[in-house]
């Protein structure tokens, strides 16, 4: 039993679809999560930028005494989780893209992936697709400029729909039934891509998995908050506080932080 925060980390505000499943599976869980918005995109940068900055974001985290880290970010799991793993004792959770359930299930044959350079030029994520992809075409598209537009607060605007239009059409084209949202900031354009994919199309990301695999490793641990108290959940920002706290639905205390 352990009342420690589970410490969670992205390069910005989408993490936090990955908070709201944690949330849910583990309501009494006391967690931290720190945006580093200031950095946002990760997925333009290098594999040595993206590590360093993962453990930066790591090392507050441990200060504030976590008892597991979540890599709420396909780009740093991607990219850094195997170092994280190497330098700290702490268990780390991490999210990839969830190739295998659409490549499983595909009837098409063909599915969709939109996520960042930094995911689709990884070797984690190479690894993963040439397991499970044999026979089904892997559409892979960067969502550039996604990222910043939803951490400017402009997830719901006609930039936004004009790159989605654009990111869609190779996968219409080639009749994808599976579209694996391949970063934690895409759930949050689900409204957009009902509107525009046909009503076939299975929109499937890992959060759920993720937090079912967080409930997992902190049974292993005997880390489990057993406590029936209301968990408390802290938000850290170095960016944009208002538009964390939207994202929020201003239900969450979140802190500006010079980091
Ligand atoms: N949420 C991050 C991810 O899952 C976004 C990466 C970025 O900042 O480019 O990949």
């Amino acid at each position: 039993m352990s009342t420690q925060a589970i410490g969670i980390f992205d390069s910005g505000i989408g993490g936090t679809s990955i908070f709201k499943e944690i949330h849910a599976v583990l309501p009494h869980e006391n967690t931290i999560y720190l945006a580093d918005s200031k950095n946002a995109p990760y997925g333009i940068k290098s594999q040595d930028e993206i590590i360093a900055l993962s453990i930066k974001n790591t090392e507050f985290l441990l200060e504030q005494n976590c008892k597991l880290i979540v890599v709420a970010c396909n780009t740093a799991t991607t990219n850094a989780i195997s170092h994280l793993r190497n330098t700290y004792d702490v268990p780390f959770i991490g999210i990839e893209p969830a190739i295998k359930p659409a490549a499983l299930n595909t009837q098409s044959k063909a599915i969709g992936i939109l996520a960042t350079k930094g995911t689709l030029s990884s070797t984690l994520f190479h690894k993963t697709t040439d397991l499970y992809s044999n026979g089904i075409h892997v559409i892979e598209q960067v969502g550039k400029g996604i990222v910043e537009l939803i951490e400017e607060g402009k997830t719901n605007s006609e930039a936004m729909k004009s790159l989605l239009s654009d990111y869609l059409k190779p996968m219409l084209k080639a009749n994808i039934d599976y579209l694996v949202l391949g970063c934690t900031h895409y759930p949050y354009l689900m409204p957009q891509l009902l509107e525009m994919l046909p009503k076939h199309v299975k929109i499937i990301d890992s959060g759920l998995a993720v937090a079912k695999q967080t409930k997992a490793v902190l049974e292993q641990h005997s880390l489990l908050n057993t406590s029936m108290k209301m968990s408390n959940n802290m938000f850290y920002s170095n960016g944009n506080v208002t538009v964390l706290k939207t994202i929020l639905e201003n239900k969450f205390t979140v802190k500006g932080l010079d980091f």
